[in-house]
């Protein structure tokens, strides 16, 4: 077995961000795609047309690029995207069932043929400097043969929550209105992506490491943006990226990323590349319209060229609820939620169930495990009908907790701050009615 090369850039992600920041905008690193400025152009002209809240489909839509079923009890449709509704996890454990995970795709699920799939690894950074013809190729088996690693990670859209910044904060931003349901937690199967590099003959010189999809080239504004395709820093790339073939125990669904797609712990989501079908491996920094224009942080709080590139994920809480839930005045019923972190596990959570006034802790269900999330609860009798309005705040093993409001970015990127979520305490006869909100009703005996 090859050793480990030693990577010639800094390890810890916040030195990479800023060095890569001042190389592109000094103009020494290299992008592909069309320009920085192109981009925000269109951007810019695309805000008003996207400006939130974005129309979502009817219910009884069917997507044409998702492949699995999408029952209205289960997901709502944005667009080329399916959200999971969070009262459809009521129940489910601790991973998210592979059938009622969410789907983000910029164009739609390719079906890939596993039997002649290969995976080409290639570029300036392996021995001899190979080009995409000369590629060291894997099939599946390949990677099979590999050790093979487990891992328990969530998978959350970057912009999971952007409809609060319009909805709770009164901002305009562009992008998929998800509420809070662009996230799911699943046990990956694969092969170590270092396993895979090593393989194919990194070098120290390697610097940045980029895996792109089979899915369609994307079109945003009659603009090509090429196939979707994020660099990321080659520490990472070494240290806890899967090349994964299984979820939950099955191979990938196809919507997952059938037959392999990267997964990228406690990062944004852009970085877990689904069906993918290169790497490119770089002795020079790259850049894609992936980590130039789109996963930054663009507004009046952030440098001109924007953040740097969005890596870990931010702190979120969710009720496993529909808004607008109905509890009967006087009975007890038990409140449901999960909160995770892509700085470490949620220690604590809080939950008010007067809009704030007055919070109590949850009692935690999980221990706090990094990447994954703790499932919660809490009693509440609520007295007096009328609606009200629940929160939760997750505070995690980072120090982090949960903020009333998230700084604002034109983009709508990483929204963290506690969410309200409407309810309504209708009389005591609603628990024998048509029980609207039967999910919430559970046993608290
Ligand atoms: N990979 C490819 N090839 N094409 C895509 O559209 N979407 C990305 C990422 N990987 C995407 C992709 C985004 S933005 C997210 S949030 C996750 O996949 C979503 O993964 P999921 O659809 O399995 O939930």
């Amino acid at each position: 077995m090859t050793r480990a090369p030693r990577s010639t850039v800094p390890v810890d992600e916040a030195s990479y961000d800023r060095l890569r920041l001042s190389q592109w905008l000094a103009g020494r690193a290299r992008g592909d795609g069309m320009s920085r400025r192109g981009v925000l152009t269109l951007l810019a002209a695309g805000t008003a047309a996207l400006a939130l809240p974005a129309p979502v489909r009817a219910a009884a839509a069917t997507s044409p690029g998702i492949v699995k079923p999408l029952p209205d009890e289960w997901f709502t449709l944005r667009g080329t995207n399916a959200e999971t509704k969070w009262e459809a996890l009521r129940g489910t454990g601790y991973l998210t069932p592979a059938d009622r995970f969410f789907v983000r795709n910029h164009t739609s699920t390719p079906v890939v043929d596993t039997t002649t799939w290969r995976l080409r690894v290639w570029g300036s950074g392996l021995r001899g400097g190979t080009g995409l013809d000369d590629a060291v190729e894997f099939g599946l088996d390949d990677l099979r043969a590999l050790p093979p690693v487990e891992h328990t990670a969530f998978v959350e859209c970057a912009g999971n929550g952007r409809s609060f910044y319009t909805s709770q904060q009164g901002q305009s931003v562009s992008g998929t209105a998800w509420t809070l349901g662009a996230v799911g937690v699943a046990r990956w199967r694969g092969a170590r992506l270092s396993d895979v590099l090593r393989r194919a003959g990194i070098t120290r010189h390697a610097v940045d490491v980029m895996p792109r999809g089979l899915d369609d080239e994307y079109v945003t504004g009659g603009v090509g943006l090429g196939r979707v395709r994020r660099p990321l820093p080659v520490a990472k790339a070494l240290d806890d990226v899967i090349l994964a073939y299984e979820m939950n125990g099955e191979p990938l669904p196809y919507d997952h990323g059938r037959p392999v797609r990267v997964l990228v712990p406690s990062w944004a989501g852009i970085s877990s590349v689904k069906w993918v079908g290169d790497i490119e491996v770089s002795a020079e920094p790259l850049y894609s319209p992936w980590n130039t224009d789109f996963y930054r942080l663009f507004g009046p709080g952030f440098p001109e060229a924007g953040s740097a590139p969005l890596t870990r994920q931010t702190l979120k809480s969710a009720f496993e609820l529909e808004a607008g839930a109905a509890f009967p005045a006087g009975v007890r019923s038990v409140l449901h939620g999960r909160s995770w972190s892509g700085a470490g596990g949620v220690r604590r959570v809080e939950v008010s169930t007067d809009g704030g006034a007055t919070w109590r802790r949850a009692g935690l269900r999980d221990v706090p495990r990094r990447d994954g999330w703790v499932r919660w609860s809490v009693p509440w009798r609520p007295r007096t009908p009328g609606p009200a309005v629940l929160l939760a705040r997750a505070t995690d093993t980072a120090g982090r907790t949960q903020p009333d409001e998230a700084v604002f970015n034109t983009q709508g990127y990483f929204f963290d701050a506690v969410v309200r979520h409407p309810v309504v305490v209708a009389g005591r006869d609603v628990a024998g009615g048509d029980r609207p909100g039967r999910s919430m009703y559970d046993a608290d005996h």
